[in-house]
């Protein structure tokens, strides 16, 4: 029986110009360039523009995706931009998108899940295209984390960067089967239970300031694999797929060494594996959709491959998506 898919039309990314070296940052900070790279696989990250908003670089990534796709900002009805470093409390940084590509119709808003923001605002946006309310959706990623980093703290400041990504998704009948293209699973998890390991230390209820970025980084590094790894498992029992089916594994890039632990663990060859974690560090919701378009750009992922994407963050939250490209 033929059902509605959302289907991938383009994607698209942007980086600020700054780039931030870990050579730059060991003269800032107690630690070295070897450290960082031996620990995380991390060269260098880049850093919004004084006056840069996220919802800047999510306005740059979403024309990009829209010229990848060639489809026209107008046929858009949906935007879900996913970030922890909105412009604003409120109004969502989504309206600021909505409105600079000059659309009036549809719906837009925010959706808040850390790292894992990406998956669940592409699981959200499925959910929505598959009910018929909405045909053209764009699926955003932006953050300015070098903004709630604490710059004096190393265990955390040398991890993470700015950055924004976006795809754009169509709803599209298919036949109904797992060769269909499209999002073909999506698996969400979170457990509050860790919700002091990793954390922004305020907010508009708690302190009424923005607040640092706090991470007990063993803690997290400990739990990352084998959430990871867990809700991996749930998609390919969902699909019927295993690793050796996927044509490309695309994780959240937080770091090198968790992204090949989970790899190795799952079973999935490290020559599948879209790594960019060591030009951008981590840019949170926006690091899949960079990868992404990393890969789409140089034409290692086609149209037709198997996509496996999972994301790790704050709260813990956690996801994994099979999407046939
Ligand atoms: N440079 C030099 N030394 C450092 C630095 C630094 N930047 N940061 C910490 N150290 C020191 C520590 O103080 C400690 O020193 P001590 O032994 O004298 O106490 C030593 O290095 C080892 O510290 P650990 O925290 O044990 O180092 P570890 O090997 O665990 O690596 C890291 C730290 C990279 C943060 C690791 O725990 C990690 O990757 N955790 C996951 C964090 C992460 O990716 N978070 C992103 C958000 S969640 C997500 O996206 C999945």
């Amino acid at each position: 029986m033929t059902m509605q898919r959302s289907v991938v039309l383009g994607c698209g990314s942007y980086l600020p110009s700054r780039v931030l070296t870990n050579q730059e940052l060991a003269r800032a900070v107690e630690t070295s360039d070897e450290w960082i790279v031996q620990r995380t696989g991390i060269h260098e990250r880049r850093v919004a523009a004084a006056g840069e908003l996220t919802s800047d670089m999510a306005l740059h990534a979403a024309r990009a995706a829209l010229a990848n796709a060639k489809i026209d900002a107008q046929s858009i009805d949906l935007i879900v931009l996913a970030t922890s470093t909105p412009d604003q409390t409120f109004p969502a940084s989504a309206v600021s998108v909505q409105a600079g590509l000059g659309i009036t119709h549809g719906a837009a808003f925010d959706l808040q899940a850390v790292c894992s923001g990406f998956v669940f605002g592409l699981a959200t946006t499925d959910g929505l295209l598959r009910t018929g309310a909405f045909k053209r959706a764009l699926v955003i990623g932006s953050e300015t984390f070098s903004r709630i980093l604490d710059w004096s703290d190393r265990t955390t400041c040398v991890l993470f960067g700015d950055g924004a990504g976006a795809v754009v998704l169509e709803a599209q009948e298919q036949p109904g089967t797992r060769e269909d293209r499209g999002v073909l699973t999506v698996h969400l998890r979170s457990d509050g239970r860790h919700k002091n390991k990793l954390y922004v230390d305020g907010g508009p209820s708690s302190t009424q300031t923005v607040g640092h970025l706090r991470m007990e980084g063993r803690e997290v590094f400990k739990h990352a694999v084998s959430m990871i790894t867990d809700v991996v498992v749930d998609a390919f029992k969902a699909t019927g797929y295993t690793a050796n089916d996927i044509d490309w594994f695309v994780p959240h890039q937080a770091n090198k060494r968790i992204i090949d632990a989970s790899a190795h663990k799952l079973g999935i060859a490290p020559e599948k594996i879209v790594t960019t974690v060591d030009r951008h560090g981590n840019t949170s919701a926006a690091s899949i959709p960079l990868a992404l378009s990393d890969a789409v750009a140089d034409r290692r992922i086609k149209r037709g491959n198997l996509v496996l994407l999972e994301a790790m963050g704050g709260g813990f939250t956690w996801g994994a998506a099979l999407v046939r490209w």
